[in-house]
């Protein structure tokens, strides 16, 4: 095993609230353990294109309560390509940094597994997504500022929904999962909650409905945006065919889910991650995502924790929870 001396740190997918926890624990880490730290901009992007600067104990002061990415982040097109991880790798060599740690979710780690197999290079992940879609951890990064960033908003909802007896229908993110819509409807007492894990449909929720307390002044439906459904708009379409005397909106919470502080969980799993990881490098560890599962830090191999989420996490259980609690 060659020492590792020097390492470089990464952004990359979607921003989530954590992630400059995350970098600063990786730096602060790297200094600990006698190691340069690279920041590299704009992920992947970045990587490719040389786009390195150095960071030291001062540049990661005072950004462990800030939202975004100092690091800034991308999708990038280049790195799906042999010849952009080529590039990816030449950069590296130049710039003499022997080993990576990357923030990102699922895209990030298929691209990290890929790199990490071509050129024999030492990779350590941070699950950074609001999404919480990955195997080999119970939360991601983001993951609990972003369902409380629901629940902020949805609470508001709530207020003129009761004040003017209609029904909400609000779409959040998560792209082919439900869980920000699974644990974010739970937390505002949504009255349905559709999820592409559950497959209810337009014609399950309208039944629900139908069923459903006729007394209730306020309903809120959570609608997740990989739902089959087709988006809240869609779902409002129906409904408004089907409910003629229901007064209905729809509210599409969009990109506000992915911004502002970081709650303390977010903080503290950062950091967690982000120094263990700087150890998983030290200790040898490569083509791994570090995860926490009940309260304990390990490690899972890139094509595992991408396979999306724990069938775990959309058990029955969770899909009667909602049904009861909606009585
Ligand atoms: O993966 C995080 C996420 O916010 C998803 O929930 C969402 O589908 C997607 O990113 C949106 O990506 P973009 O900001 O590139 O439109």
């Amino acid at each position: 095993m060659t020492k590792i001396k020097n390492i470089g740190v990464l952004t990359s997918g979607g921003d989530a609230p954590g992630m400059n926890a995350a970098i600063r624990a990786v730096v602060r880490a790297g200094i600990y353990y006698d190691l340069n730290v690279t920041g590299i901009l704009r992920g992947y992007e970045g990587l490719i294109h040389g786009d390195f600067i150095d960071m030291d104990r001062k540049s990661v002061a005072n950004i462990i309560q800030r939202g975004g990415t100092i690091l800034k982040t991308a999708r990038s097109d280049e790195f799906r390509t042999a010849e952009g991880r080529k590039k990816a790798f030449e950069q590296l060599k130049k710039h003499h940094i022997d080993a990576l740690v990357v923030i990102g979710g699922d895209g990030t780690f298929t691209g990290a597994n890929l790199f990490t197999n071509e050129y024999d290079f030492p990779v350590v992940g941070l699950p950074g997504t609001i999404d919480n879609d990955l195997v080999g951890t119970d939360f991601t990064i983001g993951y609990d500022t972003a369902i409380n960033t629901v629940v902020h908003a949805v609470d508001k909802i709530r207020d003129t929904a009761e004040s003017h007896d209609r029904l909400f229908i609000v779409e959040v993110m998560g792209r082919d999962s439900g869980l920000i819509a699974l644990r974010s409807g739970i937390g505002v007492g949504a009255e349905a909650i559709l999820i592409p894990e559950a497959n209810m449909g337009v014609e399950g929720l309208v039944t629900r409905l139908a069923s459903g307390r006729k007394d209730k002044s306020s309903k809120i439906v959570i609608v997740a945006e990989g739902d089959e459904v087709g988006g809240a708009f869609n779902v409002g379409e129906v409904l408004k065919e089907r409910f003629p005397a229901y007064d209905i909106r729809v509210s599409v919470l969009g990109h506000i889910q992915r911004g502002g502080k970081p709650s303390c969980m977010d903080r503290v799993l950062a950091s967690r991650f982000g120094v263990a990881a700087v150890e998983g490098l030290v200790n040898g560890r490569s083509g791994e995502m570090v995860g926490q599962v009940n309260r304990e830090i390990l490690f899972t191999p890139f094509d595992h924790a991408i396979k999306h989420i724990d069938a775990e996490e959309v058990s029955p259980a969770w899909l009667k929870l909602v049904e009861i609690l909606s009585l």
